[in-house]
């Protein structure tokens, strides 16, 4: 059974099709490669043992969508990764973030349509819920004004995709992931952020191994214990097998109603601070940090209550911090050494 992944050759969109493949689906990615490198279906080949089938193109362009699903009459499902997703970015360009993260979607939802493709798996954000009233956060806490136009495409996709559902025979699910981490214990995918990163974890790692001089600490003023921001950090191979089980569902037809939303975390929270104990622990290196402003945005505190995955879906994030932190450092150290990189920049 072939699946597309859409922004397959990205950070979690890789781990995912490593994932399918282990569990006998097929893959077809589609990824303009805006963000990620071709070199990453060579790895994934690696591990698996299959080379994923692979088309470069803009899902956002409607004939070149079209086309290729016309070409593809034996896709069951989809799973749908390709955006955009740097907060920042999003605030000082929101039209790039509403074009590319909105049409794409509307262009694979027609393709769907057209073509009778029943299933899909959306990459959703913990960002819907703002800074939750009630922690830890349900399914059932209320959607929040988005923080930023990233945040909102996300929010608006949900619309799009339950708008779509209720006039047709489609099904969905969306999967509100809280933050991902950590790579591949294979150590050849991981993260790779363009340029300077902007999430915690690979600053971490290149503040560690040389390219960046010190991590800055955004606020240690937050009403937590050691006053840096929580969050729930995932595991990405954790992450990655959620979206197999909710393939599964689809096509198993073990759906509730037609459209379902699962969020995707470990149920505990760690700050900032936890985040570098546990990386100086694990590696035995010193991390430069500084404590700095705040970053404009950031919510103070935010943990998945993951019990409605856990039962309904029957998944469970598994991988602690601390195996989040080794395997991301492993994957930082082999990158590296690939690519012959020590102090240069990216
Ligand atoms: C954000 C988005 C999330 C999105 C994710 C991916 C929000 C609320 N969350 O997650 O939806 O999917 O980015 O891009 O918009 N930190 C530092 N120094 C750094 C970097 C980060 O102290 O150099 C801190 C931040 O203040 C935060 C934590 O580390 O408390 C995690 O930050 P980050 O990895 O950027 O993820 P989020 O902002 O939680």
């Amino acid at each position: 059974m072939k699946i597309l992944v859409t922004g397959g050759t990205g950070f979690i969109g890789s781990h995912t099709v490593v994932e399918l493949q282990k569990e006998g689906f097929d893959v077809v990615i589609v990824d303009n490669l805006s963000n990620s490198q071709k070199w990453i279906l060579d790895a994934v080949a690696d591990i698996s043992g299959v080379k994923p089938e692979f088309e470069q193109f803009d899902l956002a362009d409607q004939k070149l969508t079209a086309d290729f699903f016309s070409r593809h009459n034996d896709i069951v499902g989809i799973i749908h990764f390709a955006a955009y997703k740097a907060v920042g970015e999003s605030v000082a360009k929101p039209l790039l973030y509403y074009r590319n993260n909105l049409v794409s979607l509307l262009n694979i939802l027609e393709g769907m349509m057209v073509h009778n493709i029943p299933n899909l798996v959306f990459s959703s954000s913990c960002t819907v819920y703002g800074q939750p009233d009630e922690l830890p956060v349900s399914e059932k806490a209320p959607i929040k004004k988005a923080e930023s136009p990233y945040g909102n495409t996300k929010q608006i996709s949900e619309e799009i995709i339950a708008d779509t559902l209720a006039s047709s025979n489609l099904k969905a699910i969306a999967l509100r992931y809280f933050n991902p981490i950590g790579a591949h214990e294979s150590a050849k995918i991981g993260e790779l952020p363009l340029g300077v990163p902007n999430n915690l974890v690979p600053y971490i790692t290149q503040t560690a191994i040389g390219i960046r001089q010190e991590l800055s600490v955004f606020g240690n003023d937050y009403n937590t214990h050691d006053g840096t921001p929580i969050r729930d950090y995932i595991h990405v191979v954790d992450l990655a097998k959620a979206h197999v089980i909710a393939v599964k569902r689809m096509i198993e037809k073990q759906m509730k109603n037609n459209f379902e939303v699962f969020n995707l975390g470990t149920g505990i929270g760690y700050s900032v601070l936890d985040v570098i104990n546990s990386f100086e622990k694990v590696t035995g290196i010193k991390l430069p940090y500084k404590i700095v402003d705040r970053r404009a945005g950031d919510v103070e505190k935010v943990w998945a209550n993951p019990a409605w995955s856990n039962t309904e879906l029957g998944w469970k994030a598994e991988r602690s911090l601390d195996e989040m932190m080794d395997s991301a450092w492993k994957w930082e150290n082999y990158y590296a050494k690939k690519n012959n990189i020590t102090t240069k920049k990216r």
